[in-house]
């Protein structure tokens, strides 16, 4: 399964710090916040990412991330041209999709829990249909949102309904088959003028094809897409590595304990920083598990 990172969009509510900066660069405590995306797709397995930056900005992002193979995993780069909805993230992955099952992460979504590398492992298997993982939210209006029903299925899913039927927030890492593309250009936009993510879920819930997956709540999900969202985020990955000692998001880490990449280079790469992130990548060399 291939995997795109959205991480475009004008963050205009984060002006004036977005202004010459895309917000998945700026930082979540510890690192730039497309960090937690990539992790989360190398934690899945998918090791083939297609980077989709706003118009102008993917050089900033080559720049912090190159091609990957320096952590055993191979990045393309894409832009786009307006914030025109997170669906049209299949149009322009299209040649990247090549008809193969694609996951997409939006760039400002953390995920962190128990148990959440085997379930993103096994989503990461779908060969057809979609799978989404629906977390339980106190303000239903501010996100998708999936009605489920007494079997574990879904019954209606809506973008930021103004009455809710549900509280279970669809979030920002979506699994789907090879048809996504196909799907993504039936899809008509908005009344906000956006192609939404929510219409071509809706379009898999339609024929039966969307599967639901609750988060339990050993996991925690943070969008951080405000000032407050971000400095609470910070303020939650800071809480879990000070008190563990081990972080959270640390790309180095999970593709050394994925295996793709060896002793040696994860040497190398901490030799490239001269601080506590230099010394907590060497530290984790010295660690029986
Ligand atoms: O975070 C989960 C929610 O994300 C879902 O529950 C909603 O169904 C989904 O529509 C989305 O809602 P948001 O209001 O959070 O979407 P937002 O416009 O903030 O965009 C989310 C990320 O995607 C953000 O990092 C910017 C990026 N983006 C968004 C759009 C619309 C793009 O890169 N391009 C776009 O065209």
């Amino acid at each position: 399964m291939k995997g795109i990172i959205l991480a475009g969009g004008k963050g205009s509510r984060l002006y004036p710090a977005t202004r010459a900066v895309s917000k998945h660069l700026l930082m979540i405590y510890d690192k730039p916040l497309i960090y937690y995306p990539i992790s989360t797709f190398l934690l899945a397995g998918i090791t083939e990412i297609l980077i989709i930056s706003a118009k102008g900005q993917a050089a900033s992002y080559q720049a912090l991330l190159g091609d990957g193979s320096q952590w055993g995993v191979k990045f393309s780069y894409a832009e786009q041209e307006t914030a025109a909805g997170i669906a049209e993230a299949f149009l322009i992955g299209e040649t990247f999709i090549a008809g193969d099952s694609c996951a997409l992460a939006l760039g400002d979504n953390i995920f962190y829990g128990a148990g959440l590398t085997g379930m993103l492992q096994e989503l990461a298997g779908l060969k057809s249909g979609a799978s989404v993982m629906a977390f339980q939210v106190n303000d239903p209006q501010r996100f998708g949102i999936v009605e489920i029903g007494a079997d574990g299925k879904p019954l209606s899913i809506e973008e930021k309904p103004a009455h809710p039927r549900a509280n279970w927030a669809v979030t920002g890492l979506y699994f789907y088959g090879p048809d996504v593309t196909e799907i993504a250009r039936s899809v008509k936009p908005s009344a906000r003028g956006e192609l939404e993510i929510t219409s071509v879920n809706q379009a898999y819930l339609e024929r039966g094809d969307l599967n639901v997956v609750r988060l339990p709540r050993g996991v925690t999900w943070l969008d951080a897409g405000t000032f407050d969202s971000m400095l609470e985020a910070s303020h939650f990955v800071q809480t879990v590595e000070k008190r563990q000692g081990l972080k959270v998001a640390c790309i180095e880490e999970v593709a050394w304990r994925r295996g793709l990449i060896s002793v040696g280079q994860m040497r190398d790469l901490a030799a490239a920083f001269n601080n506590e992130y230099r010394d907590y990548l060497l530290s984790l060399l010295d660690q029986p598990d």
